[in-house]
């Protein structure tokens, strides 16, 4: 059944879904690949519309297969898809110009994050709506981290208490996401990295091991096994 999206919404999402998954191995433009018999994109779109204050998605597509996943999400959720970009920043542009007036809140979400909880996408944009201008889920580092050189001897030991895994989405007031990617200069991965550069403070809340990003064929096989046990695998704040 299609979902509804909710007309009184103040949140638009963007899903980035245009690259190639080269490190997933050949194939298909990595939004298409299948998941337990399903394109990730279906998978991440519908996530996305069970979130109860989202009014839009727009969805950057691979080039060559704008019709294609017009055709795959229109059973899903009404979803807006624009052509993407050649980097993933481009893509993100491309659909934040087709955002229509009225959401306050934007979200950038990757469609390889495919099996994100709505609860996390709540909790961003409820954290952007309480005045943080940019908003990052974030993990702890689990793992000892050290810095190296080129013939990979090791510098030095980083206290990770510092450090977080950063996963999406990313929210922002809508405003400051525009001025962002309006002085944009180099391609950067996330969008937070952007703001920074404006001097816009991020403010981080806890992210879920859910929100993986499938980015190797390891993720994928991970992705199959917790949705095959209902993604009942009890971890941190998920
Ligand atoms: N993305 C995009 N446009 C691009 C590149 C990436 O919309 N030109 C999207 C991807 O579709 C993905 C998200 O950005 O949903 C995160 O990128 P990543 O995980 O790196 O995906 P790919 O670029 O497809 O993978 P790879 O780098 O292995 O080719
Ligand atoms: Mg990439």
């Amino acid at each position: 059944m299609t979902a509804q999206l909710n007309p009184r919404g103040d949140v638009a999402v963007l899903v980035p879904a245009a690259g190639a998954g080269v490190r997933l191995g050949p194939g298909r433009p990595k939004a298409l690949r299948l998941l337990a018999g399903e394109p990730l994109l279906v998978h991440a779109v519908r996530r996305l519309a069970a979130a109860a204050s989202v009014h839009t998605i727009v969805v950057a597509a691979p080039i060559a297969e704008v019709a294609a996943v017009r055709e795959l999400l229109a059973p899903i959720a009404p979803v807006t898809v624009v052509p993407g970009g050649a980097e993933r920043q481009e893509s993100v542009a491309a659909a934040l110009a087709a955002v229509p007036v009225g959401p306050d809140i934007v979200l950038v979400h990757d469609a390889a994050r495919a099996l994100t909880p709505p609860a996390l996408v709540e909790s961003v944009a409820a954290a952007v709506r309480s005045g943080h201008d940019a908003v990052i889920p974030v993990l702890p580092m689990v793992d000892t981290i050290k810095e190296v050189d080129a013939d990979e001897l090791v510098l030095g030991t980083v206290d990770r208490r510092a450090l977080r895994a950063v996963q999406t989405p990313q929210g922002f007031r809508r405003s400051v996401l525009a001025a962002a990617h309006a002085a944009a200069g180099d391609a950067l991965t996330d969008d937070a990295g952007l703001v920074e550069k404006q001097g816009v403070p991020v403010f981080c809340v806890p992210g879920s091991d859910h929100a993986l990003k499938i980015t190797r064929p390891f993720d994928l096989a991970l992705a199959e096994h917790l949705l095959a046990t209902g993604l009942r695998t009890r971890t941190l704040n998920s």
